[in-house]
């Protein structure tokens, strides 16, 4: 199967990348600003006030900058990368950059639009995290003259409206799954420096420590609002677990080049992911998706098989492409489905919800 990463060749391509919404790319998102105002914290107060005082002492003001030698260990890197490697290397870039940008713009937004003081907080401090990840990656995007104009991308990207449940579920496995690859990717490259074909990997370890942080937030936001965690809520668990499994599935598998340079198989980087996810939202979901149900596995696998031959179809394009693409899209929204009655496992909350990046 040949991937589908639509090359970047020039800053226009890496725009348009950035600002087009397809199923598996990164999204911007608005929500019910008066219901965010009406949240209460009060449940979990004490821990809510020793996460503020964390966000306050700011441990990582002083990670994003790039030290001397960044700028010249990406340029002798760069000699040794093949075209492929390149090519998903820029679009992980991109695509990084833009799913940071988007919890940058929807915590400025939120907080912008409420007056509830512990949310407003919280928003200004993730909001700051978020703004210097995104402008991490678009120093190194800048390195290869293709460096995204944030202001208009925030301008021209459509927006993605969620009812704040939602924008609690995925943007709360959003962050932690992000911890869960970010770490992966770190302690791959730790044991095998030789495999760091960018010094960008070498910022990873301080930095999804911010977003293990930002996920701890949803996680007391939701254990202050057990309702959400309960009743019907447990199936839009199920679907979110399941969506942002899925498309990290997919989209990892259409970049195994990157992964294969780092000395990782894209199928077990991604089950240790899951692994590592399924234990930390142990802290907030009562349920986790059983990801060695043998079905489980296949299906993820035929779901990635239904989005190439999707694509190669838009690719195509005219009467037999577009039905190709529609047949397709269907047949994987299918295995969706399928997937989605897998039984999945119930675990008890914990008395506190609070866990440190131990992984
Ligand atoms: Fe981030
Ligand atoms: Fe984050």
């Amino acid at each position: 199967m040949h991937n589908q990463v639509s090359e970047i060749k020039s800053v226009e391509d890496a725009a348009k990348k950035a600002v087009t919404n397809t199923l598996f790319s990164p999204r911007f998102y608005t929500t019910d600003y008066e219901a965010m105002d009406r949240l209460n914290i009060e449940p979990v107060r004490a821990e809510w006030d020793a996460m503020m005082a964390e966000y306050e002492g700011d441990n990582n003001h002083d990670h994003f900058q790039r030290d001397a030698s960044f700028a010249e260990e990406a340029r002798e890197l760069a000699h040794k990368m093949s075209p492929e490697l390149r090519q998903e290397f820029l679009d992980f870039l991109v695509s990084s950059l833009t799913s940071e940008f988007s919890g940058c713009v929807l915590y400025n937004e939120i907080k912008r639009n409420v007056n509830n003081p512990d949310i407003k907080k919280l928003m200004e401090y993730m909001a700051r995290d978020e703004s210097r990840h995104a402008g991490f990656l678009n120093s190194s995007l800048k390195d290869y003259g293709l460096g995204i104009d944030l202001g208009n991308l925030k301008r021209s990207k459509s927006y993605t409206y969620f009812k704040p449940k939602y924008i609690f579920y995925a943007t709360y496995l959003s962050e932690k799954i992000g911890y869960a690859r970010y770490i992966k990717i770190f302690r791959q490259l730790e044991k095998h420096p030789d495999k760091r074909f960018h010094p960008i990997f070498r910022w990873f370890q301080r930095w999804c420590n911010d977003e293990f942080r930002h996920g701890e937030s949803f996680a007391l936001i939701m254990r202050a609002n057990p309702g959400l965690l309960k009743g019907g809520n447990v199936l839009w668990i199920r679907f979110f677990l399941l969506a942002v499994y899925a498309t990290m599935y997919v989209r990892d598998h259409t970049r195994p080049e990157l992964k294969q340079a780092m000395g990782l198989a894209p199928t077990e980087y991604d089950f240790d992911v899951f692994r590592i996810t399924n234990e930390i939202t142990k802290q907030v979901f009562p349920v986790t998706l059983d990801i060695d149900h043998p079905a489980f596995r296949e299906n993820l696998d035929r779901i990635y098989r239904c989005a190439m031959k999707a694509d190669a179809g838009k690719a195509a394009g005219g009467i037999a492409g577009n039905l190709q693409k529609a047949f397709w899209s269907v047949a994987g929204a299918a295995v969706f489905v399928r997937m989605y009655f897998i039984p999945v496992k119930s675990n008890a909350l914990p008395a506190s919800a609070r866990l440190v990046p131990s992984w």
